[in-house]
């Protein structure tokens, strides 16, 4: 089989858990946008591991490729490397050669580019990502391949940072000694790297036939460049179409495109977020789902399930079937929400939001399952779908009757075993 799995909201969807559970050793997993402003988080009996560059299949994946979409920090690549082949020393690791390079300069760009936005500031996540992807459009990116020639690095530092010369005021790059310190420190990490790096869409074309693929979009559909809530979103398309542009593979030859949603929303940075709720209510998702962010540590603000939003996406996404997580946490509150519809009626919701029109959710309520003592969660995942409480089915029921869409994968506990796949979407992981 061949499939996606991405989020369908604003990130953080549990998409991490999703891929690990559908990875086995015969899998290869491809991650094709953003760099480390993804943070995606898997728990399994040997611990919890987080992943910000490799895909979150890599501890039972027998390939995993960094496609050139992606925006590489090279040093954050050598830590997470060092962590991950000694979980899975099997592990085969492909980079794409034309893969951008994040280096200190565009963190430091990240950083002032928020400060002189002043109140329109986007609430990055400070990585470099959005300046990386500046310097890739602009034609005077780094690229991975880039890595092993030292004289390249340099003139293209030199490049990088006479573009920006007025953003840099105050760095230390400007100098350059530095810039000949970073240069060596880069040509380093990229020879450690060298034997990783290849035309990556080469090697998925010949693997297309032997196991599984599967493509991990970071980030959250919401978040894309072109079709998110501009100007709050990150510099990489992270809809369903992003794979093919940022690995080469035909969108095609997939089979499945697996959309993931929480049963509530999570958010962090700026922007608007019809549904979002705040003081105990919030506090209390927030506690239960442990929802800080992966890679800052921000606190995530929290809303209800918005089927307006979760429509559109499953709509830009081509969605076939969603993955469900969260709904452990979700039980424990006593009054749950949906947002059903929205007063107005906006054509395209996100478009909408961009026009800082004001949107009026109508919610229902459903009914709460409570708490799922821990010593009968095993026992309801060996039932299946039939043994979760009749109220969680109702509320399975409900959102896919608003959306069209069945929720084939049902996750209820942080752990990879807590995970359900329904029946007749077993075959997606032939
Ligand atoms: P991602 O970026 O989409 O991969 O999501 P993150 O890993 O950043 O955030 C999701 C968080 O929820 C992680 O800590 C996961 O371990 C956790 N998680 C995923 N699914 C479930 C679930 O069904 N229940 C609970 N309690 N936690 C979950
Ligand atoms: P995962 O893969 C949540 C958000 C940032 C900010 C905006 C732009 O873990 O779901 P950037 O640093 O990309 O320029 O920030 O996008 N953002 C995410 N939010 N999860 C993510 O990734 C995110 N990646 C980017 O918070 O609002
Ligand atoms: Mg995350």
């Amino acid at each position: 089989m061949r499939n996606i799995v991405l989020g369908l909201m604003f990130g953080d969807e549990g998409k991490g858990k999703v891929i690990d559970f559908l990875t086995d050793e015969k899998t290869t997993v491809i991650r094709f946008n953003g760099g480390t402003n993804a943070g995606h988080t898997v728990v399994t009996s040997r611990g919890k591991f987080k992943f910000h560059l490799l895909p979150s299949g890599a501890l039972r994946a027998s390939d995993v490729v960094l496609g050139n979409g992606m925006v590489i920090d090279p040093f954050a690549l050598k830590e997470e490397l060092d962590i991950y082949k000694l979980e899975n020393a099997n592990l085969r690791i492909m980079i794409s050669k034309a893969a951008g390079v994040v280096t200190p300069i565009h963190v430091f760009i990240d950083k002032k580019q928020e400060q002189l936005r002043g109140d329109l500031k986007i609430g990055t996540t400070s990585k470099g990502i959005g300046p990386c992807y500046e310097d890739k459009f602009s034609r005077n990116g780094i690229r991975m391949g880039d890595l092993v020639d030292k004289q390249t690095i340099m003139a293209k530092l030199r490049l990088i940072t006479t573009m920006r010369q007025q953003l840099l005021e105050g760095s230390d790059y400007l100098s350059t000694q530095s810039l000949e310190k970073l240069a060596e420190d880069l040509y380093k990490v990229g020879k450690f790297i060298e034997p990783l790096m290849c035309n990556t869409e080469l090697f998925l074309e010949k693997k297309k036939s032997e196991g599984n693929l599967l493509f991990e979009g970071g980030h959250g559909a919401l978040l894309d460049i072109d079709f998110g809530v501009y100007p709050y979103v990150t510099s990489s398309n992270t809809m369903s179409g992003g794979s093919m542009t940022g690995s080469g593979f035909s969108l095609r030859k997939i089979n499945n495109i697996i959309g993931v949603t929480k049963s509530y929303i999570s958010k962090v940075g700026e922007g608007p977020f019809p549904t979002e709720i705040s003081g105990s209510a919030a506090d209390s998702i927030r506690e239960a789902g442990g929802e800080y962010g992966t890679t800052t540590g921000r606190p995530r603000r929290i809303g209800w399930l918005d089927i307006p939003l979760l429509k559109y996406s499953i709509m830009l996404n081509d969605v076939d079937v969603l993955a469900m997580t969260m709904l452990d946490v979700i039980g424990k509150q006593k009054s749950i929400l949906i947002c059903e519809s929205y007063r107005e009626n906006f054509d395209s919701p996100v478009q909408a939001m961009i026009d800082k029109k004001s949107a009026t959710p109508e919610y229902i309520e459903m009914a709460s399952w409570g708490e799922i003592p821990e010593s009968e969660v095993d026992e309801m995942i060996l039932k299946g779908y039939y043994g979760l409480p009749q109220e969680m089915k109702d509320f399975i029921t409900k959102v896919e009757s608003l959306t069209g869409k069945e929720i084939g994968i049902i996750s209820i506990g942080q752990r990879r075993e807590r995970t359900i796949i329904r029946e007749k979407w077993k075959s997606i992981l032939k």
